[in-house]
């Protein structure tokens, strides 16, 4: 069981919220998609406004997720298709919606699935390197990265997704490391990480590394480029898409997908530049503080 899954109270705050539902700008009788929709803040925003003939397919990777989202969206499931599932295969819960009118991506992680002890997304828990957000066993988990990788690639995840300065050396201590005995938990690992810093620092010193293999373990950045590569031919004119990053690698890879979509005259950029929380919204909530956001419109050449 995860932390906190009784009662299922969602706890996660929902980032940009109506910045992202404005930008969206749903209409009523419109079919949306929440693509990542965790404890459902922007599937009830996006619902209360399209209700009382539109449909929203919101789907989550993570079956607590899933659970809670069911409970929160209780009031408007006439209007709502709950879907524990994968957005890079979004198309397959589509049925007779074939085309949207707009679709929603939140990237990352929710504050329930890094508070999870069970998952072992925190460097702060004495909990097994797991960080699967669908808790399959059909996925790698974090200990088979952090036991079985290769040094080299170890090094490429740590320096490409984590932007780790020390990430070779890190990578050499956990291979030194596990050829004595396999590391089993998330703050061991931490530790191993923390031994490369010196002094005080405003994050953890293993937040990146922790970050780095959580990406690699559920394949973020290859689910975002598929997504991107499919949404177009699924949106209907002058529909939107609306995505909030919190990596830099997930930020540049949307931004250089809509300009060449824009190049090819699909649609237009809404602004150039990403929309980002304010002070008050950072001060709020921290987790805030690296969420970039970017906005398409389609032509159209569906719907
Ligand atoms: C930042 S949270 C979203 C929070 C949500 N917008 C809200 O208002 O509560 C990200 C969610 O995306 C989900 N997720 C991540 N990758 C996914 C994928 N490939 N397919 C579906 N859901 C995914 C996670 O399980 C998590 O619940």
């Amino acid at each position: 069981m995860v932390d906190g899954e009784k009662g299922c109270k969602p706890f996660h705050r929902p980032v940009l919220l109506k910045e992202a539902v404005d930008l969206l700008a749903p209409k009523k009788g419109g079919i949306y998609l929440d693509g990542t929709a965790g404890g459902g803040g922007h599937s009830e925003e996006i619902l209360r406004r399209i209700i009382p003939t539109g449909k929203l397919i919101a789907i989550d990777i993570d079956p607590y997720a899933i659970k809670i989202l069911k409970e929160r969206l209780l009031p408007y499931k006439e209007y709502c298709k709950i879907v524990h599932g994968n957005f890079a295969s979004f198309e397959n819960y589509l049925e007779g919606d074939f085309f949207l009118d707009g679709a929603l991506l939140d990237l990352g992680v929710s504050t329930e699935q890094i508070l999870s002890t069970e998952r072992g997304c925190s460097f702060r828990f004495h909990a097994p390197l797991n960080m699967r957000m669908d808790c399959s066993d059909s996925f790698i988990s974090a200990w088979t990265v952090v036991n079985t990788y290769a040094l080299e690639d170890l090094v490429r995840i740590f320096e490409e997704y984590g932007e780790e300065r020390f990430g070779r050396k890190i990578a050499e201590e956990i291979v030194r490391r596990r050829r004595r005995k396999p590391i089993e938990y998330a703050d061991e690992l931490a530790e191993i990480v923390a031994k490369f810093y010196k002094g005080r620092r405003r994050i953890h010193p293993a937040t990146k590394v922790f970050q780095a293999i959580r990406i690699e373990v559920n394949g973020e950045i290859e689910n975002l480029k598929v997504f991107l590569g499919k949404i177009p031919y699924f949106i209907k004119r002058n529909g939107r898409i609306v995505i909030i990053s919190f990596h830099s690698i997930e930020d540049r890879i949307v931004k250089s997908q809509f300009r060449a979509w824009e190049y090819y005259g699909w649609g237009k950029r809404i602004f150039g530049k990403p929309i980002t929380p304010s002070p008050e919204e950072i001060s709020e909530n921290p987790r805030a503080r690296s969420a970039k956001m970017r906005a398409f419109e389609f032509y159209g050449r569906n719907g």
